[in-house]
């Protein structure tokens, strides 16, 4: 299991170096989406997992399928690589959001309702994922991530919630 960063961890605050094939195919990378795999399955609030966020400063992010909500799928992973938004809506939503690297705290970000990204795949393979609702939102809070960006920059209304 890997440990995530939390708060103010100057990583968190880098911009991500973007991947290039040979290393998404490299052993390091495997073994990396491996254990982040494993690290957001451990997260009960969890749905998706920057490299940043487990100390890696490189272009790579993680969603869990559960956000689906079928129980098979609890465990399998969407991977993207080198993300970029390369469409947004007009409409945007201010939406409740959180973070693992912010545990505890929650509070109100604006973000578009629509999005579509296009990114690599663990093959190297070029994708592209047009997305609504919470996978819109995931993918601008990891984006965001992966440019050095936290929520608490763009949130309103921060609570602290003790569980
Ligand atoms: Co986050």
């Amino acid at each position: 299991m890997l440990e995530i960063l939390q708060k103010e961890n100057k990583i968190l605050r880098e911009k991500a170096e973007e991947l290039k094939i040979k290393d998404i195919k490299s052993l390091k990378i495997k073994k990396l989406i491996k254990e982040m795999q494993k690290t957001l399955a451990s997260e009960k609030d969890g749905v998706a997992l920057a490299a940043p966020q487990v100390g890696e400063s490189i272009q790579l992010f993680i969603v869990s399928k559960k956000i689906f909500g079928e129980e098979e799928n609890k465990k399998e992973i969407f991977i993207f690589i080198n993300p970029k938004i390369i469409k947004a809506s007009k409409k945007k939503e201010w939406l409740e959001e959180g973070c693992l690297s912010f545990k505890g705290i929650y509070g109100k970000v604006e973000r578009y309702t629509n999005c579509t990204i296009e990114a690599l795949n663990e093959k190297g393979e070029k994708v592209s994922r047009g997305a609504g609702g919470l996978l819109s939102q995931i993918f601008q809070h990891e984006i965001d991530h992966l440019n050095g960006i936290l929520f608490i920059d763009k949130a309103k209304d921060l609570a602290k919630i003790t569980l």
